[in-house]
């Protein structure tokens, strides 16, 4: 049977900082129930091995950068799991305080670096079967945290007797972009620290001081996907490629659309209400509303429109239009419920609209799972615009609770979400609103229909019915993943060559033009290698 490794740095219900955690515990899931023979290799966070609760095996690994960093790699299970899966432990690298990705300051941003390519080295050496005798046919990379694997892989084979003849032997790679705005760049001399440096992939007369893992990872796997059709498609373009749709379009892109884990999103028996074992009705959600809005300080009231955003409060979520359309809103007697981190001065901003519009909006900073059920359960319209998304998976949440959603039509959110208007509703295929500009009258003009609609109640709730009826399954993903994977250990009689490293013909345009703006940028000094290590206090 063949067996597929995933890699990633979030993992549900234990770490989670957004869609990634969830799509990536529920995807592992699928494959697993689909017949494939899947674990994971996930970072040692502190919420990771505080959950273990067996130790199958402990590996002591020594990761050769130019320090040699010493760590474990354990096979465990984890409390409320069933299956084994791998995790590297390395305690002064993955127990640091703070958020998972913080980059408060350079040093974090550099250690970053150094964690993430610690764990794409340990899960190149467990699929190549190095260090125990399990060995993958296929990783699955998640975003840019595992997007070294692939290089690393390479590296492996291009070193060993008899070269390329050897290449169809190696674990293949899929590489899956979650969200191609975070690439994990890094200073290219970085490559030399890990000894990477005949494989990176920018043109190297530039004088380009940056790179970036994703690139590299691009450069490198044998597939690439990304989370939505759509997605695939506009990152094929400037305006949504970051710079590698070049890259992107010269090694081909397959979309395939996330789901929904309807076992956790499941207004009937979700432990986040009250109703657990009971019909999810009007009544119902009336009164979960307004047990919702006493607790949020709103006024309770089952006629006033309460609408809910629930993402990360930055650029791409358009938080800076919904604070612009916070005073127009207010003006029309509707309510908001926010909830999220995010950038500071949104933050500050969202903490403003609610000590001004007491009763009418409400914020909580802090991010809680089971206040996101609620509020999709309580709310009427979930906002959640956009200016490119991935996926996109809140709003498919909303939906599964009769909230409706209103979004930006790009990226997943044209492969979910259907326009409602009369016809399309009476039809049952309208779920949400939709709306094109990424402005304050884009925005506007569509909370404007949601409103219209809502005090429509008979086409409001048969519009609430076809939410909630839509489904996103990820056993259908898991389908075409699963194509994916036997297509790659497919016997070909075609040439597999190791990829050719460092040539101009790898570098393109569009990533040169994004790395030369960052070369302009003032260079921070590289720290030395062996003063970071002192810094996060590695052995
Ligand atoms: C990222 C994307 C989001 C997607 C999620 C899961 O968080 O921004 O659109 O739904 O990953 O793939």
């Amino acid at each position: 049977m063949k067996k597929i490794l995933f890699v990633g740095s979030e993992f549900y219900p234990y770490i989670k900082t957004g869609g990634l955690g969830d799509a990536i515990a529920s995807l592992l899931r699928a494959v697993q129930v689909s017949g494939k023979q899947a674990t994971i290799l996930l970072p040692g966070y502190r919420a990771i091995t505080e959950n273990i609760v067996h130790v199958h095996e402990v590996h002591e690994v020594l990761i050769p950068f130019s320090v040699v960093i010493r760590a474990r790699l354990k096979k465990v299970t984890l409390k409320r799991q069933n299956a084994p899966l791998w995790v590297l432990d390395s305690a002064p690298f993955f127990h640091q305080p703070g958020g998972i990705y913080d980059e408060t300051d350079n040093t974090e941003g550099h250690l970053n670096t150094l964690r993430f390519a610690m764990l794409a080295w340990a899960a190149s050496e467990l699929a190549c079967g190095t260090i125990t005798n399990w060995k993958a046919d296929i990783v699955h990379c998640h975003d840019w945290h595992a997007a070294l694997v692939p290089v690393f892989i390479r590296k492996k084979y291009s070193g060993l007797p008899g070269g390329g003849l050897l290449d169809d032997k190696r674990p293949k790679s899929l590489l899956t972009i979650h969200n191609l705005a975070f690439q994990g760049h890094c200073y290219r001399q970085y490559l030399g620290i890990l000894g990477l440096e005949a494989f990176n992939v920018n043109d190297a007369q530039l004088n380009n001081p940056m790179t970036s893992f994703l690139a590299l990872g691009i450069a490198h796997a044998d597939r690439i996907s990304t989370v939505s059709p759509t997605y695939a498609k506009e990152i094929l373009s400037e305006e949504y490629g970051c710079g590698l749709q070049h890259k992107l379009a010269s090694c081909g892109v397959r979309g395939i659309l996330n789901g929904v884990d309807y076992n956790v999103w499941h207004p009937q028996t979700d432990p986040a209400l009250d109703n657990v074992g009971y019909s999810f009705d009007a009544d119902t959600r009336s009164s979960i509303k307004l047990g919702l809005q006493r607790d949020l300080g709103l006024k309770p009231h089952a006629d006033i429109p309460l609408l809910s955003f629930t993402n990360r409060l930055t650029h791409q979520k358009m938080a800076d239009v919904l604070i612009e359309a916070i005073p127009r809103l207010m003006e029309k007697g509707v309510q908001i419920t926010a909830m999220g981190e995010g950038q500071d001065e949104y933050v500050e901003q969202f903490i403003r609209a609610a000590g001004s519009h007491k009763g009418q909006f409400s914020y909580v900073e802090k991010f809680s799972e089971v206040m996101e059920h609620r509020i999709h359960a309580g709310a009427d319209i979930c906002l959640s615009p956009s200016r490119f998304e991935p996926c996109g998976l809140n709003p498919l949440y909303a939906m599964r609770y009769g909230s409706i959603p209103v979004v930006r039509a790009t990226g997943g959110l044209c492969d979910t979400v259907v326009d409602a208007n009369l016809q399309s509703i009476r039809s049952g295929d309208a779920n949400g609103i939709t709306f094109k500009n990424a402005n304050l009258n884009g925005l506007l003009s569509a909370i404007d229909g949601a409103l219209t609609l809502f005090s429509n109640k008979p086409e409001w709730m048969k519009l609430q019915k076809n939410a909630m009826n839509a489904s996103f399954l990820w056993q259908k993903a898991a389908i075409d993943y699963c194509e994916i994977y036997d297509e790659l250990t497919k016997k070909t009689d075609e040439k597999l060559v190791i990829a050719a490293c460092n040539t101009q013909d790898q570098a393109d345009a569009g990533t040169l033009a994004v790395l030369q703006d960052e070369a302009l940028k003032p260079q921070p000094e590289l720290p030395a290698f062996a003063p970071l290590l002192n810094a996060v206090g590695a052995d």
